[in-house]
Parts: C-alpha cells; sequence; structure tokens
C-alpha cells in the first residue's frame, strides 16, 4: 500500500519555498531537483517574506566541496535552514557541528576519545540486544506501528548509552527530548520546548559533576575530565555537546530505519535477495542511508568573497547543500531512483563529508544493520497495514507512522533472539 499524501512540484521552479515545511509535505520533489542539477547547478532560493534568499547546491560534486571547505564556508553561523536564516545559532562555537577551525578540530577529538573501540563493541551489542527483543516481540504479535512501538526506541537507548545515563533517568530524559525536539522537527518555537532543553542541559550539569568525581566509561566523563590548550571545557561546551548527540542522533537514525523497512515492502524483489543472503546488511545499510537520506540538507555561510560555477557568491551569503538531491545525481549514481541494495560503488553523503563528517556514523551503520538482520532472522517478509504518516520538517525527511504486518518465520522467534 502506498498513500503518502505526495503531489507533483509546481513547475514555476520560484514557487517552491524549501524553507517551509509544507513544501516536503504536499510535493514530491525528484523532479525540482532534477531540473535544478541539470540547468540550476547554482541555483538562488528567492526571499519569501522576511526570510531572506540563499544559494542551493544539488548535485553531488558541489554539494561535497562545500562540505569540505571550512575556509571559505563557517558552519558558525548555524548549519541549518532555520538558524541561517533566522539569528543564527546560539551554540555556535560550543557546540561541535556549529563550531570551526582549531576550536572545532579540538573539541571533535574529545568527542570522538569516548567513541573508543571497547565502547563502540558494548553499544555495538545492546544495540543488537535491544533491537531483536522489540523486533521479536512485535513479530510475535502479529504487526505493529513500526515507527512508534520498534525504531522510535533505539537510538536514544544508544545515545543514553554512549553518554553514560544511568538506567533510573532514561525515562526522565525520554520524556525530555521528545517535548525538545518536536517542535524543531517543525520548524516552531514553542515555550515547552524551550523549558525542556533547559531541563536537559541543566540535567548534564548534574551528571558532569558526579562523572568528575568518579569518571566512567562514558561521553560525559570524557568531556567532564578533558582539556584543550591546557584549560578544561567549559560547563556550556561540555552540557551543548552532550546535547548535540542527542540532537544528531536520534531523529535520524530512527527516520533511516524506518525508511529501510517502508522501502523493502515497496521493492519485494529487493527484499528477496536481502532474505536469501546474496545481498549482505553491510551493503544494504549503504542502499537504505543513501535512500532515505534523513538530513535533506546542510548549510553554510560564506565568509571570504567565492565564485560557484562562475557566479560570484559574496560573503555573507547562505549556502545549502542537499544530500537529498545529491544522492539520487545521475552523474554519480546509476539509476539513481531506484532502491538497489547490491549498489556498489555507494559513495553517498548522507552523512555529510570532510571536517563535519557526522561522529556518529558508525553507531547509525551498526544501528540499520542490526534491524535488518533482525528482520531477516524473524520474518519472511511484511506488508505496510495502513495509513503512512511523513514527519514535517523542511530539515528532516522520512516517516513517523508505519503500520505494519509480519510474517514470521515457522521457527519459535524467542528462540532466535540472541
Ligand atoms: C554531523 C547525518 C547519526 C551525531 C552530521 C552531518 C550529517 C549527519 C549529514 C554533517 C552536518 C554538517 O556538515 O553540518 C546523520 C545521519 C544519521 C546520523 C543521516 C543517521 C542515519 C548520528 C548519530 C550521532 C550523530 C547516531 C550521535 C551518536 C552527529 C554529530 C555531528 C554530526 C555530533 C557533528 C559533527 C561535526 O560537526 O564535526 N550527521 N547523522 N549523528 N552527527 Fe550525524
Amino acid at each position: 500500500m502506498e498513500d503518502l499524501p505526495r503531489r507533483a512540484t509546481p513547475d514555476d521552479l520560484s514557487r517552491v519555498n524549501l524553507g517551509d515545511p509544507q513544501t516536503f509535505a504536499d510535493h514530491d520533489l525528484s523532479d525540482y531537483w532534477r531540473t535544478l542539477r541539470a540547468s540550476r547547478p547554482l541555483y538562488r532560493h528567492p526571499a519569501v517574506g522576511n526570510s531572506p534568499g540563499f544559494w542551493v547546491l544539488s548535485r553531488y560534486d558541489d554539494i561535497v566541496a562545500l562540505y569540505r571547505d571550512n575556509t571559505t564556508f563557517t558552519s558558525e553561523r548555524g548549519n541549518v535552514l532555520i538558524t541561517l536564516l533566522g539569528e543564527g545559532d546560539s551554540a555556535a562555537g560550543l557546540m561541535v557541528p556549529v563550531t570551526d577551525g582549531h576550536r572545532h578540530k579540538e573539541l571533535r577529538n574529545v568527542l570522538l576519545q569516548a567513541f573508543s573501540p571497547r565502547v563502540l563493541s558494548r553499544i555495538g551489542e545492546h544495540v543488537r540486544r535491544t533491537t531483536r527483543t522489540l523486533l521479536a516481540a512485535a513479530v510475535d504479535r502479529g504487526g505493529c506501528d513500526f515507527a512508534l512501538e520498534v525504531a522510535s526506541k533505539i537510538p536514544m537507548a544508544t545515545i543514553c548509552d554512549l553518554l553514560g545515563i544511568p538506567p533510573q533517568d532514561r525515562d526522565y530524559l525520554l520524556t525530555l527530548t521528545k517535548s525538545a525536539i518536536s517542535s524543531d522537527d517543525q520548524g516552531e518555537y514553542s515555550e515547552a520546548a524551550d523549558a525542556a532543553r533547559n531541563n536537559i542541559l541543566q540535567y548534564f550539569l548534574g551528571l558532569v559533576e558526579e562523572r568528575r568525581i568518579a569518571p566512567q566509561d562514558d561521553v560525559v566523563s570524557v568531556l567532564a575530565n578533558s582539556t584543550i590548550d591546557g584549560e578544561p571545557l567549559s560547563e556550556d561546551e561540555i552540557v551543548l555537546n552532550c546535547y548535540s548527540l542527542i540532537l544528531g542522533g536520534d531523529a535520524t537514525s530512527r527516520l533511516a530505519m524506518i525508511d529501510a523497512v517502508h522501502s523493502f515492502s515497496a521493492n519485494p524483489d529487493q527484499w528477496a535477495a536481502f532474505k536469501s543472503g546474496e545481498v549482505s546488511a553491510k551493503q544494504a545499510t549503504e542502499e537504505v542511508l543513501r535512500w532515505a537520506s534523513p538530513t535533506m540538507h546542510f548549510g553554510r555561510t560564506v565568509v571570504q568573497d567565492t565564485e560557484i560555477h562562475g557566479t560570484p557568491v559574496p560573503a555573507g551569503d547562505v549556502v545549502t547543500v542537499w544530500n537529498v538531491s545529491g544522492n539520487r545525481d545521475e552523474r554519480v549514481f546509476a539509476d539513481p531512483d531506484r532502491f538497489l541494495i547490491d549498489r556498489s560503488p555507494n559513495k553517498h553523503i548522507a552523512f555529510g563529508h570532510g571536517p563535519h563528517y557526522c561522529i556518529g556514523a558508525y553507531l547509525a551503520r551498526v544501528e540499520i544493520s542490526e534491524m535488518l538482520l533482525a528482520l531477516r532472522d524473524f520474518t519472511t517478509g511484511f506488508e505496510i497495514s495502513g495509513p503512512v504518516h511523513r514527519i514535517y520538517s523542511n530539515l528532516l525527511t522520512g516517516i513517523s507512522s508505519l503500520p505494519v504486518r509480519f510474517e514470521p518465520v515457522s521457527a519459535e522467534v524467542e528462540e532466535l533472539v540472541l
């Protein structure tokens, strides 16, 4: 069943407002991106109301070139449309995604210390157990809302493991992040969300104190006990970078996992190839990432006058890059509009590229591939059994509700859990 309410794009490119989440709710933009890639590789998106105009890059090579160059372009005035066209990002210079230069390199290295092979293998084991337990129960019930009952439970548990959140605090933090992030998804300001964000930061401050006294094998301990240029990190830096893992790693991985189920159910030949073992989970995961491209865009501000495709682009301008388009660029991917799990090579840009390349890429890949393996082990197949709802956002793309009916394998699923 395919019932996503999408209409074709308006003929007039300038009528597409990429800043408005409604655009993505109403339209399938495939033709729009194809047209931009073919004839307007550097496109000037018009100003709309109080929102200034900005540049749009849609070709893979141009996107990679911008991601690579953090000298001509900066993330310190925001890295997504809502902050780039608004008042900038209040965490600029403190939080890794919106910091550049020496401080970015150092902060990123500190965070990466917390992603040691020992920690990653422990977390990978948790991901496997959680995924298999949740999916086995859903298959046993015959079906579920895969988005709500399975996929939404995995990334936050993983991030809590990484951060070292004690088990008794997890429900509290989950409730806070739900209200903090739901309004971000909708591109709206809400007082309740603001209060929730402050409570999250306060919570991390408390945890930082505990980890200073008794460090453990987790991100909070690493941040609380590290120095940069001989100085400890500020409290703001520590708590904002804890929060950045939640911001970066929850919805993105969840949307990719949900998309995997949706795409396999729409492409039974690809499911058959995966189920038979013809294609590995590792390879299929890369195509899920390319196909889903959960973060549609990122962006930068120009700091030195430059030129793109022969057009002057002055300092101060905003340039956005659209991963959703780059990952379908016909110059790079053969048959880009087909979900082909054995695609090779598959150098997608779902995780960005260059100095800000996603820190959570390894964990996201583990989450997706464990989900694929569990689907392969517990089900012979599955189908969409009710209306599918898409999220409302100009940054993220994907599905918020996905009712699924499973056909269980003949063996007792519980016996296959571990
Ligand atoms: C950066 C996508 C999962 C944490 C990025 C960037 C992209 C991205 C495109 C680059 C942003 C830019 O250049 O401005 C994704 C996708 C994911 C995912 C599609 C899942 C499928 C995760 C996870 C975590 C995470 C699981 C944390 C555990 C981060 C952080 C950055 C980042 C902290 C900033 C890195 C930096 O600026 O140096 N992500 N991400 N992401 N991601 Fe992810």
